[in-house]
């Protein structure tokens, strides 16, 4: 009997964390675009793509409400800027729960409370500390008012990691480990709830493209492999490492067995002449065997766990045109803003690749070798780039001496050509050091010289 009792207890334990949590595959519902669908037809979208859960990053009570009484399960967001005023008072999380969730619950699933996002990423440093407390004080809340199917995390991004490689080497940033990232693993481990983490491949990949594999961040390399020379695992794509090297970092720190949940993950199906793979060929192939991999069943987890669940969310429903940063930002969507898909796509892994059309051959998988020009996007608000006029040439060396009255490229009166000038003069300093061509949404990048 003492022998069997141990067992029988470990077999229950499997079977209700197996029930608890499966690899159904969901989907980010960003809202960073002036021309997207409504809240409703939006969920019915959702449904067609048979994404089983969404992630919203606010409680936006339209999208609660056109939620209700669907299977699809729900994961709403703290807004960053509530953090200070939740990990300061209970009242204040208290009645925050209370309007954003307990009026929607049980209608709509509401199943994961997100609080902030990618705040450890963030320069704002002094909100940092206040997030663990943050997380308490959500958690009590909702112990308060008997939500106790609704677990509480935040999302990460990669480089919460100061070295991710390779993968057994994976270490938190000294700046969060001890005072963040401690007390945060633990809150995670005691309320059994998930390290969210947002997984980006492509990144990488695009910085370092000479070294890495296309194919092996795509999860498409035949041949392929890594091992880590610190474990002896093998990996068959970039994904893995990502992961595992996060796996890592907390075991460093004494969690070896939180369980990972992909908060984000995709591939650009665009990006701007400057950047490179960011196609419609690759996003579909990424997201197609991303989608793969998290609903096979039995499930496959990673190297470094082998047969783990890994719930995911996809990022994103649309292509979104109002994201801030270079042209992949804006590019994510597995649907255009008008609701047609960009590329075929099935969250339930269930389509064979066979019943797919072919995909349009992808054209920008090398660098463009030609020389690219910073101009004014076309209908951009000029008192705005006037603005940015002034502060690209108080930038840098030299960078608006050209455009100065009396001189070689002086065009009277045609604030669309000097700013592109001095945009294209800016750029072409800071890129190297990581500058980009956008001037809050202002600048493209563009293959057409602008003194043309
Ligand atoms: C949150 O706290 C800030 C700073 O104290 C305050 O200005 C703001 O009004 C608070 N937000 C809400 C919704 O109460
Ligand atoms: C708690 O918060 C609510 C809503 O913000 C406010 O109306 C109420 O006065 C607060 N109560 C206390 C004791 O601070
Ligand atoms: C936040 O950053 C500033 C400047 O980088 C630094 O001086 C300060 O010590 C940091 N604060 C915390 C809490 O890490
Ligand atoms: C392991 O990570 C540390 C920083 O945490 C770094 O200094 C070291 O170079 C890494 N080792 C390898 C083999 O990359
Ligand atoms: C994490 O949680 C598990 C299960 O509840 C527990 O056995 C373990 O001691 C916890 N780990 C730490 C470091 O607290
Ligand atoms: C992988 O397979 C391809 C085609 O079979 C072959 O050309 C290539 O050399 C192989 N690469 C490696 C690293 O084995
Ligand atoms: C939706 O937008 C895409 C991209 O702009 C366009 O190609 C497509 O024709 C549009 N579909 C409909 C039904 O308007
Ligand atoms: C244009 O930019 C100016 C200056 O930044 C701003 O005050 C104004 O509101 C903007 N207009 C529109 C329509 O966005
Ligand atoms: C400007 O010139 C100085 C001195 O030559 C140099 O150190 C600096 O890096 C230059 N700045 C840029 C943006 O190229």
């Amino acid at each position: 009997m003492g022998h069997v009792f141990p067992i029988f207890i470990l077999s229950i334990l499997l079977s209700t964390a197996g029930a608890e949590i499966s690899g159904k595959v969901g989907v980010n519902y960003g809202q960073l675009g002036n021309n997207l669908r409504s809240p409703s037809r939006s969920v019915e979208l959702i449904k067609s793509l048979k994404a089983k859960r969404v992630k919203i990053y606010d409680a936006n009570p339209k999208i609660l409400n056109a939620l209700k009484n669907t299977d699809i399960q729900v994961s709403i967001m703290l807004p960053n800027e509530l953090i200070v005023n939740v990990s300061s008072s209970q009242n204040f999380s208290d009645s925050w729960v209370k309007t954003n969730v307990v009026p929607f619950y049980k209608e709509t699933k509401i199943r994961y409370l997100l609080v902030g996002n990618e705040i450890l990423s963030s320069s704002d440093n002094a909100t940092r500390i206040n997030l663990v407390p943050a997380m308490r004080r959500m958690k009590w809340s909702l112990k308060t008012h008997e939500l106790h199917k609704i677990k509480v995390g935040t999302p990460s991004a990669m480089d919460v990691l100061e070295s991710s490689f390779p993968p057994s080497n994976g270490t938190f940033r000294s700046d969060i480990s001890g005072p963040i990232m401690k007390p945060m693993l633990r809150f995670l481990n005691r309320t059994k709830s998930f390290f969210f983490l947002d997984v980006y491949p492509y990144f990488p990949w695009a910085q370092d493209p000479k070294n890495i594999d296309l194919d092996y961040a795509l999860f498409a390399a035949k041949n392929r492999t890594y091992s880590d020379p610190g474990t002896g695992l093998t990996y068959t794509n970039l994904f893995d490492q990502m992961v595992d090297a996060v796996i890592f970092a907390m075991k460093r720190l004494g969690y070896p067995n939180i369980r990972i949940w992909i908060a984000e993950t995709g591939w650009p199906n665009g990006c701007d002449i400057d950047q490179i793979g960011g196609n419609i060929y690759n996003a579909a192939t990424y997201n197609r065997n991303a989608i793969k991999k998290f609903t096979s069943d039995p499930a496959v987890g990673t190297p470094a766990r082998p047969g783990w669940v890994l719930p995911s969310f996809i990022f994103s429903l649309y292509n979104e045109n109002q994201k801030p940063g270079p042209g992949t930002e804006r590019h994510f969507g597995l649907l255009y803003p008008n609701g047609s898909n960009v590329y075929q796509i099935d969250l339930s892994g269930k389509t064979p690749e066979s019943e797919y059309e072919p995909l349009p051959a992808p054209t920008n998988n090398e660098p463009y070798k030609g020389k690219i020009w910073c101009v004014v996007k076309k209908n951009a608000n000029m008192s705005a780039v006037s603005g940015a006029l002034s502060y690209a040439c108080s930038q840098g060396n030299k960078t608006c001496d050209a455009i100065q009255p009396g001189k070689a490229c002086y065009k009277a009166k045609s604030l669309f050509r000097l700013a592109s000038y001095a945009f294209s003069s800016y750029w072409a300093q800071f890129k190297k050091s990581g500058g980009s061509c956008d001037f809050n949404g202002l600048a493209t990048p563009t293959p057409k010289d602008p003194s043309k």
